[in-house]
C-alpha cells in the first residue's frame, strides 16, 4: 500500500489527461471545469478506488483512470450543488464557486461536462480491462442517478424546512453520500479483478455506506461549528437554507455519538481484508477532519 500522498499525487498527475484544450472556441467550460478540480479538494474518494485496488490484490495504476473518473463525478456534483438554485454557496474548496468566477450557465456546463467525463475516462482506458470497466461504468452510473446521489440531492433540496423521520434522513445521508463513495470503492475492487471479488465487493459497500454516514454528519457538523476559512466553505449554510440535518434534528452531541458510531462499522468491514491498516486510519482520521 502506499502513502496518502503518493495516492493524491497520482491521481493529480492522471487527473487532465483526457482534458480538452482550452484554446478551443468552447474554452470557457473547460476552463471552468479544471478551476474547480484543481481548486484543493481532499481527493479522498480517488484515495479510496486506488486504496481499494491495491487492498484487493491488484495494482493501483490499473484503477487510476477510475479514481479520476470518481473525482469527476464528486467535482460535478460540488458545482451543482453550490449554485443558486441548489445550496446557493459562494465559497467552494477554499476559493469562489465555480458560478461565482465563471457564471452560472458555464457552471452548470461545467458540471455536466464533469458528469460525462467519467465514461470517458472509463471506457477509454488503456489500464482498465473492459469486463472491469462495464463494472465501473454500471456502478458509477447506477449509485450517481436517482436511488443514489441525484435521489439524495432531491430529497435534500425538496425537504428544506420540513421535518424528515430519522430513516427517512439517513437514507437521505446514504443517496447523497454513501453512494458516490461506493461507487469509488467499488471501482477499486472492479480494478483489482481479484477472484474474491463478490466478497470483496459486499465488503467495501458495507464500508463505504457507513463512511457516506459518518462524513456527512461529520460535514454537518463542521457547518456548524467550523469557519470559513478552515473549511475552504461558507459555514451556516445548512442553517441558512433551512436544512434538516442530523445535526438539528439530533442536536451536535449525538451527532458526533452517531458519526462515531458509523465509523466503527465502517472500520469493521474493513476487518475483512488484509493490509487494511491504511484504510483503517483514514476512515478514523475522516471523524477528527477539519475541514
Ligand atoms: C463535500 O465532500 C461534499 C460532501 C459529501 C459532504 P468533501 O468534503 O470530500 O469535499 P472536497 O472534495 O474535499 O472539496
Ligand atoms: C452535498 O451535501 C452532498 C453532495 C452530493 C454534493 P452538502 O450540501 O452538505 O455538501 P457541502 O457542505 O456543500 O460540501
Ligand atoms: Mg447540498
Ligand atoms: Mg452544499
Ligand atoms: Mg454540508
Amino acid at each position: 500500500m502506499k502513502t496518502l500522498e503518493e495516492y493524491i499525487k497520482m491521481t493529480e498527475e492522471r487527473l487532465y489527461r483526457i482534458f480538452p484544450d482550452e484554446t478551443k472556441p468552447q474554452g470557457e467550460v473547460i476552463k471552468a471545469a479544471k478551476y474547480s478540480l484543481s481548486a484543493g479538494g481532499k481527493r479522498i474518494r480517488p484515495v479510496l478506488t486506488l486504496a481499494f485496488c491495491e487492498m484487493c490484490g491488484g495494482e493501483a495504476v490499473k484503477a487510476l483512470d477510475a479514481a479520476c473518473a470518481i473525482e469527476y463525478m464528486h467535482t460535478y456534483s460540488l458545482i451543482h450543488d453550490d449554485l443558486p438554485c441548489m445550496d446557493n454557496d459562494d465559497l467552494r474548496r477554499g476559493k469562489p464557486s465555480c458560478h461565482k468566477a465563471f457564471g452560472e450557465t458555464t457552471a452548470l456546463l461545467a458540471g455536466d461536462m464533469l458528469a460525462i467525463l467519467p465514461f470517458e475516462a472509463i471506457s477509454g482506458s488503456a489500464d482498465i480491462p473492459p469486463s472491469a470497466a462495464v463494472k465501473c461504468i454500471h456502478a458509477l452510473s447506477s449509485l450517481c442517478g436517482a436511488d443514489g446521489m441525484i435521489g439524495g440531492q432531491q430529497i435534500d433540496t425538496a425537504n428544506d424546512g420540513a421535518e424528515l423521520p430519522k430513516d427517512v434522513l439517513v437514507d437521505m445521508y446514504s443517496m447523497k453520500t454513501s453512494a458516490l463513495l461506493k461507487a469509488a470503492c467499488l471501482c477499486g475492487v472492479y480494478c483489482a479483478e481479484s477472484e474474491d471479488e463478490i466478497f470483496c465487493a459486499e465488503k467495501a459497500s458495507e464500508y463505504a455506506e457507513n463512511l457516506g454516514l459518518a462524513f456527512q454528519i461529520v460535514d454537518d457538523i463542521l457547518d456548524v461549528t467550523s469557519t470559513p476559512e478552515v473549511l475552504g466553505k461558507q459555514t451556516g449554510s445548512d442553517a441558512n437554507n433551512n436544512k434538516h440535518t442530523y445535526v438539528y434534528t439530533y442536536g451536535i452531541e449525538k451527532a458526533k455519538e452517531a458519526a462515531g458510531h458509523y465509523t466503527e462499522k465502517a472500520i469493521e468491514a474493513l476487518e475483512a481484508f488484509r493490509d487494511n491498516e491504511f484504510l483503517k486510519r483514514l476512515t478514523l482520521s475522516l471523524l477528527g477532519r477539519k475541514n
